[in-house]
């Protein structure tokens, strides 16, 4: 499943097929934010950039827009929070599998349940109407119609069952949409607090893009000090702090200790990206250190794995950066951005709410004033 998804879904092709729709999206975000901005409101960027990437990804996934039926993504938003509560939530089956009758008794079980029960009819209902003779043109060639295109052809070796379609469309689901969120709204807490990045990295955006209204994606690969200020944002707020749960296979022994076959093994990306005996002052924003450092974050280097490595390695990692990059650098091109009065950059705190997902306790608010 995972060699199917990785080359039919997330595809360079794929990637740059969604483009258009990340181009559409990013460029609405800008004009709500001017409009915002003209009436001298803070703009609580948490919220902006999580329906940003909904909008971006129920497109790209089912071919609806955020915008024209917010109904649906509505529904969307809510079915993605409780899966992820369910996620993070404490079970005693995982824990304490003698106790497993506690996760009916305190109702954990039947809301487990009522979430599986609700997404399962929602995905049918998308599915149906992708199925539909009278389909819009805008489903044709998203995710949902390549895994039908991919059922359909299940005489070939990448035949995959109704209940397949709805697994993966699943962990898209909940691993793709607020990561990319996420990563943005730290990045932006993290420039606020520390004025000289933020000066710096928006010098060198204006001075590439010129006079252009956008900044295009091919634009993004001349901006050396940008992609340094994201992959710091990433070591320093890293959005999924201990990746996902592994399950050892066989007996191991690490530092002397014997690890059991089948222990949950949890990988602390946080303590890892700011480990002294790694990183030069961890916990200093600074995104000059990437600047003449091959250190990069697909996998191949230990002490950036904000996408995770190995075989269970984050697959959208392609899409989610093409997101990210895209949603930034026109976010730090298009406006000055400043702290509503009477506050400063110290008093923006970094408080995270527990979940897979690291977000952003208190929503980020911001002034902005248009550049142009
Ligand atoms: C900037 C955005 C993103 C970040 C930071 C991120 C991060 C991660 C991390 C840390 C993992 C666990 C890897 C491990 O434990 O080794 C993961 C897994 C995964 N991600 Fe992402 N991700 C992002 C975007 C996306 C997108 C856009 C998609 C798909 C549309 C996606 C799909 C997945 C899937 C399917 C898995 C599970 C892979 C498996 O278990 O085999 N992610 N991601």
């Amino acid at each position: 499943m995972r060699k199917m998804s990785v080359l039919h879904l997330f595809s360079l092709k794929q990637v740059n097929s969604f483009a258009p729709i990340r181009r559409d999206e990013v460029f609405h975000m800008i004009q709500d934010i001017s409009n915002i901005s003209d009436k001298f409101e803070p703009i609580n960027l948490s919220e902006t950039l999580i329906s940003l990437s909904s909008s971006i990804f129920c497109r790209s996934a089912f071919g609806k827009s955020y915008r024209e039926t917010s109904s649906v993504t509505r529904t969307f938003e809510e079915l993605v929070h409780e899966a992820q509560a369910m996620l993070a939530g404490f079970f005693w089956a995982d824990y304490f599998p003698m106790l497993g009758w506690m996760d009916k008794v305190i109702g954990m079980a039947s809301r487990l349940e009522k979430c599986f029960q609700n997404l399962d009819a929602f995905y049918q209902e998308l599915i149906d109407e992708h199925m539909s003779a009278n389909r819009p043109k805008s489903m044709e060639g998203d995710i949902l119609d390549i895994l039908i295109k991919l059922k359909e052809g299940s005489a070939s070796s990448t035949g995959i069952s109704l209940d397949d379609m709805k697994a993966i469309l699943m962990i898209i689901f909940v691993a793709g949409t607020d990561t990319s969120s996420a990563v943005v709204t730290w990045a932006m807490t993290a420039l606020v607090k520390t004025p000289e990045a933020m000066r710096r990295v928006q010098q060198e955006i204006r001075s590439i893009v010129g006079k252009n209204p956008f900044v295009d994606e091919d634009d993004i690969q001349k901006l050396p000090y940008f992609k340094a200020v994201i992959k710091e944002a990433m070591r320093f707020y890293p959005p999924v702090p201990l990746l996902v749960p592994r399950k050892t296979r066989n007996t191991c022994f690490i530092d002397g200790y014997e690890i059991q076959p089948k222990t949950m093994i949890f990988f602390n990306f946080w303590s890892i990206g700011r480990d002294p005996e790694y990183w030069k002052n961890p916990n200093e924003f600074l995104p000059d250190r990437f600047l003449d450092s091959k250190i990069d974050y697909r996998g191949q280097d230990f002490g950036l794995i904000p996408f995770g490595s190995g075989r269970r390695a984050c697959p959208g990692i392609s899409l989610g950066v093409a997101t990210v990059e895209l949603a930034l650098a026109n976010l730090l091109y298009a406006f000055v951005w400043g702290l509503p009065d009477g506050i400063t950059g110290e008093d923006v705190d970094t408080d995270a709410l527990p979940g897979i997902t690291m977000h952003k306790k208190n929503a980020l608010r911001l002034m902005a004033k248009s550049y142009m």
